[in-house]
Formats: structure tokens, sequence, C-alpha cells
């Protein structure tokens, strides 16, 4: 039966759009709980006008520490039962600074389509579509890696572009890449993206590998679900609580590797809007009285890529959808 009704994936593009224009108030302001905030506040408000009955899991943390869009909260008009990854800004500090890449981005699968990824730290490594299943691994060194993905490509090393977070945590890793001969993307910030850069040549990006968080990690699966390409994802712990919290949360396995379709399965939508510009969308350009957004819909029952201009009247529009 189909769940997701195909009208939804476009539906859902109005939400990250509210998220982005609330949040390029405080673009380059130097305050991204600000920023964040209001990304929050207007996506959480723009559910209310979806005809589904949603839970949040993926969302803004436990319901005694984020006031809205916390996991477990029960959102929408009421329709289908569905499960809903969020982040209403994506790259708080990239807003706060007007650097490059920030987005407002959910995705909705059906009930149980999510890991559900406590707030930790996770393992990451993508590549993009039509290479060979396992061409890499998490359990290859980067130099095996990069060798596996350039005879896949037949092409030199040298060719290859990595693209991971620019942390000490990744220095040995990106010293590696190095010595192999591999050019690197460093992303201050933002990693949906960052992972979703594998699965579109014109980023030029090859393959993502690093740390970041976990439920950035079930938001860039979902988005590859859709896009196509794969990925593998393992929890990173740091200490006893965050095993015994993902254990509480559904993990029954703390070292496995999931891969892209164990993160985020069965029927799944995307949906993102720029709220700074980058490599896949442009950000929010506001004149007066108005803004244009620019956003991607996406689902992996049909494999359709949409990207979607929107232009943003404010003297006509509900005041829900542009804080
Ligand atoms: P925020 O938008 O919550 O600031 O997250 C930005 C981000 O760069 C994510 O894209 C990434 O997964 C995570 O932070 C990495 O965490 P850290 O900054 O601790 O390395």
């Amino acid at each position: 039966m189909q769940i997701l009704d195909r009208n939804l994936a476009l539906e859902v593009v109005r939400v990250t759009e509210a998220a982005a224009l609330a949040a390029s108030r405080w673009i380059g302001r130097g305050d991204k709980n600000a920023a964040d905030g209001a990304a929050v506040d207007a996506m959480r408000r723009a559910f209310d006008t979806l005809a589904i009955s949603g839970t949040v899991v993926i969302g803004e943390g436990e319901m005694d520490e984020a006031p809205m869009l916390y996991i477990g909260e029960r959102i929408g008009l009421g329709g289908p039962e569905v499960d809903i990854a969020v982040d209403p800004l994506e790259g708080t500090t990239i807003t706060a600074k007007g650097g490059p890449n920030a987005i407002a981005t959910l995705a909705i699968a059906e009930r149980g389509g999510f890991l559900h990824a406590p707030d930790i730290y996770m393992e990451k490594l993508a590549v993009g579509p039509g290479l060979p299943e396992g061409v890499v691994s998490m359990d290859a060194s980067p130099e095996q890696n990069l060798r596996e993905l350039a005879r896949a490509k037949k092409c030199e090393i040298g060719d290859l572009m990595v693209c991971t977070l620019d942390r000490d945590r990744h220095k040995e890793m990106i010293m590696a890449c190095r010595a192999a001969g591999a050019r690197i993307t460093l992303l201050g910030d933002g990693d949906v993206s960052g992972v979703m850069a594998v699965s579109q040549p014109e980023t030029g990006i090859d393959i993502y590998m690093g740390s970041g968080g976990a439920p950035e990690g079930v938001l860039a699966a979902a988005a590859l679900r859709c896009i196509g390409g794969q990925m593998w994802g393992k929890l990173l712990y740091e200490n006893e609580e965050q095993v015994t919290r993902a254990k509480s949360m559904g993990v029954t396995n703390p070292d496995r590797v999931y891969r892209v379709d164990e993160m985020a399965k069965g029927d799944v939508m995307f949906a993102a809007t720029g709220v700074t510009s980058g490599a896949m969308l442009r950000g929010v350009r506001r004149h007066a009285g108005g803004a244009y957004t620019h956003s991607i819909a996406m689902r992996s029952r049909s494999g359709t890529v949409r990207y979607i201009e929107g232009h943003h009247n404010f003297a006509l529009k509900p005041a829900a959808f542009i804080a």
C-alpha cells in the first residue's frame, strides 16, 4: 500500500521553505541559537498545515530539552501515520557567519522507517550511484577505499575528490587521503549536503568520509535513498551513557554498521531549502516585500528529483510562513 502520497513530496517543501525563510533573517548576525530557534519555530508551525499524523523520530532533542520538534512529538493535521526526521537549520554556525551550504531539511518515512539515532557522532562513508555494491568499506583504510574507488571509476586517485568536515579528529584520515594522492574539500559544517554531494556529479565530490552527527547521518541516508548512492553509518560512543541511550532508542547491536537502506527504509521522501547558497541549492534571497527560495524535493519510490524555485510575496503569505 502507498502510505506516502506523491503530492506530499511537494507539500513538504512549504515546510522547509518556511524554516529557511525564518532562518534567513539571521544570516551573518552572529547568533546561531536565534537562527536555529527561528527555523524550528517556523518549521513546527508549517507542519500543522500538512495532512499527516506524524511522529518526530529525529528532531531537536528529548522532550525535556527541546520545546518543539522533540523526539516523540506528534505533528500534522491528521492523516497517514508517518515518521519524521528534521533538521530545521543544518548549519547553525554557517548561518551565523553567513557562510555557504546551510539548509533547512526534513525527511518522511513510513512508520518505523528511520533508524532512531541518538544525538551522538556517527562514522559516515558514502559514494555515488552506479558503482559496484560495496566498492568501499568501513573496514578498509582510506588508501584502500581510494584505490578501489579509482579502479571502479577508471581514473587515477589524483582525480578523486574526498569531502569531509574540517575537524581535528579527521587529521589522520585527511593526511592519509593526501598521502594517497587524493584531493580534499574540507567543510566548515554541514555534512548532510556533504554526503549528498557524492550523488550529484556537478559537485565534483566522489566520496564522503568522516564522523558527524548521527541524526544528520539518517537525514543524509534518506536523501541518498532518493537520489541513489551507497552509504554506511556506524554510531560512535564517547561513554557508557551514550551506549545506554542508544539501546533505549532501540539500537540492539551498538557496533553495527548500517547500510543506507537500514537507516532509511521503505518509502522515503526528502526535502531541503537553501538558507545560504551552496553547491546544491541557492540560499534565500530577500528583497522588499518578499524573497526567493530554492529547494529540492524527492521520493525514493519514483526516484524523481525536483528543484523548486519559490517566489514569496510577504504581503499575501500567512504569518506562519514568514516568521
Ligand atoms: P548544527 O547545524 O547543529 O550546528 O550542525 C552542523 C554540523 O556540522 C553537522 O552538519 C554535522 O553533522 C555536525 O555539526 C558535526 O559536529 P561537530 O561540529 O561536533 O564536528
